[in-house]
């Protein structure tokens, strides 16, 4: 499958970022089906992604976007309970978290769910997990699709963050990875390749944004300085937008709410 051959994308979990992802990819003129397990939490996903804090009411405010462009954008969004409704989609992305003790998302969770939906979603569809951390080869061999099983990490926010990483596996063909470049590129992202690897290490972003965290934790537990000093040297003496320690806070779902 090529790019323009793409019509429709289900989105499977409308939490923070499936809603970020939905809202992205009906922007750039596909089909979205969003699956979640409750018609409360579709109903959640919608209002989020129309008044959500980086919804589209707020790009109309910011003059980012018109009510035609908006309208339309919604005329392409269904979302269901149903997971049968994914069955045609082109290309399938995972955004579910349900991680047991609060973790953000749960690795055996998201090899029952592939295993599941290998069998509902059309063979000839990919599929694109948006873990932020579990190697792609691990969750690939839950299904028949190995080939067609690619990694593809949004940033969050997911409309705004400009960056993808797309995870290749050795199983991947070289039009599979293309195909994920081009639906990027169609959403106004730029993306890049990274190879995946045993190991859980999380890509680029996470693992250098973790590796920073721990460095900040370990200075404030020697008692060299205090999480405000930290932030306030990473701000101002790196202009980094948010110190490590921060950051941290902007991960969950707090992001995605107006306060
Ligand atoms: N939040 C971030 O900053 C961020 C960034 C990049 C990637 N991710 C990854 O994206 C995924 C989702 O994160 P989030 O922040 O959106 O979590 P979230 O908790 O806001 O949303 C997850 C959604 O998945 C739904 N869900 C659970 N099981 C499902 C199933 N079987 N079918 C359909 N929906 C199901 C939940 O009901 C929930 O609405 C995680 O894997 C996470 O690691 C998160």
């Amino acid at each position: 499958m090529k790019p323009e051959d793409v019509e429709s994308v289900g989105v499977l979990g409308g939490g923070f970022m499936g809603s970020g992802i939905a809202q992205t990819v009906i922007l750039a003129g596909y089909k979205v089906i969003c699956r979640d397990l409750t018609d409360e939490i579709i109903e959640k996903t919608r209002d989020t992604i129309i008044n959500g804090r980086f919804g589209l009411k707020g790009g109309i405010e910011r003059g980012k976007l018109t009510q035609e462009q908006m309208d339309k954008a919604l005329a392409k969004l269904t979302l269901t309970t149903k997971v049968e409704d994914l069955g045609n989609c082109d290309v399938l992305i995972e955004a579910i978290g349900n991680g047991s003790g609060g973790e953000l998302e749960n690795k055996d969770t998201k090899l029952k769910v592939f295993a599941e939906l290998d069998t509902v979603v059309k063979k000839e569809a990919v599929f694109a997990s948006n873990t932020s951390r579990f190697t792609i080869a691990d969750m690939a061999a839950a299904t028949k699709r190995k080939d067609k099983f690619i990694g593809m990490h949004w940033l969050s926010p997911a409309n705004l963050m400009k960056v993808v990483e797309i995870i290749w596996t050795a199983d991947n063909s070289e039009e599979t990875i293309q195909l994920i470049e081009g639906l990027c590129k169609k959403c106004s992202k730029i993306s890049v390749r990274v190879k995946d690897v045993p190991g859980d290490t999380g890509f680029i972003g996470n693992r250098i944004f973790y590796a920073a965290g721990r460095e900040a934790q370990k200075i404030v537990e020697q008692g060299i300085a205090t999480p405000e000093d930290i932030e306030t040297v990473m701000v101002l003496g790196f202009q980094w937008p948010v110190g490590p320690l921060g950051m941290r806070q902007g991960i969950r779902a707090d992001w995605g709410q107006k306060k």
